[in-house]
């Protein structure tokens, strides 16, 4: 599997220390309001699972799944809820936790569907920024790495779901996908 890996582009201790900084400031900026931390499945998994770890304050958590690559390394622009929420958004001040931007066709489709489910106040954090990739019009609230233009694995992001388990954030050799 790390056979496949060009560079490591983030380790162990600097997710860890970033993930850590991001809590703090979310805890910060939500203490006394009803946080509802919505991870977007698969990818943000294991970054959801540590970064809710480090919010200090109640908070509830949902996800929702979605699928926008079909397992290419570029994206389709079609996103397709697998499993959706069944909670009213009205009722909670609503933090999206995703693994990286990109186009951001996805974020900003969910962000439209959450705002006209009634969503008075949301916010996005993603762990990982790829600005090269932006094709909408659309920012992070929280971001924990900018990264540059390649294709990332590991710490919950996959290639055709290979390498999601990896503990860091790898480069991807691009002899894998394209042979
Ligand atoms: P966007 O809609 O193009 O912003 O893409 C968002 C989704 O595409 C993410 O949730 C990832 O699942 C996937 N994606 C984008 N770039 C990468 C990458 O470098 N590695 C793995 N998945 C990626
Ligand atoms: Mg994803």
């Amino acid at each position: 599997m790390t056979a496949d890996i060009e560079k490591v582009l983030l380790n162990e201790e600097e997710l860890h220390q970033k993930v850590k900084e991001l809590g703090a400031q979310i805890s910060k900026d939500y203490a006394g309001k009803p946080l509802l931390v919505l991870g977007i499945l698969k990818g943000s998994f294991i970054f959801m699972a540590d970064l809710v770890r480090e919010i200090t304050i109640p908070c509830q958590v949902e996800f929702m799944a979605v699928s926008s690559y079909h397992s290419g390394v570029k994206t389709s622009g079609v996103v397709k809820i697998i499993k959706d929420i069944d909670i009213n958004p009205k009722e909670y001040n609503i933090l999206v936790v995703e693994d990286i931007l990109d186009s951001g066709l996805t974020l900003s489709y969910l962000r439209d569907l959450l705002l006209r489910r009634g969503a008075v106040d949301l916010k996005i954090a993603v762990l990982l920024d790829k600005p090269s990739g932006r094709k909408t019009d659309i920012q992070a609230d929280y971001c924990g790495f900018e990264v540059p233009d390649a294709f990332l694995v590991g710490y919950g992001l996959d290639y055709a779901e290979k390498y999601r388990t990896l503990p860091y954030v790898g480069i991807l050799d691009p002899k894998v996908y394209s042979k």
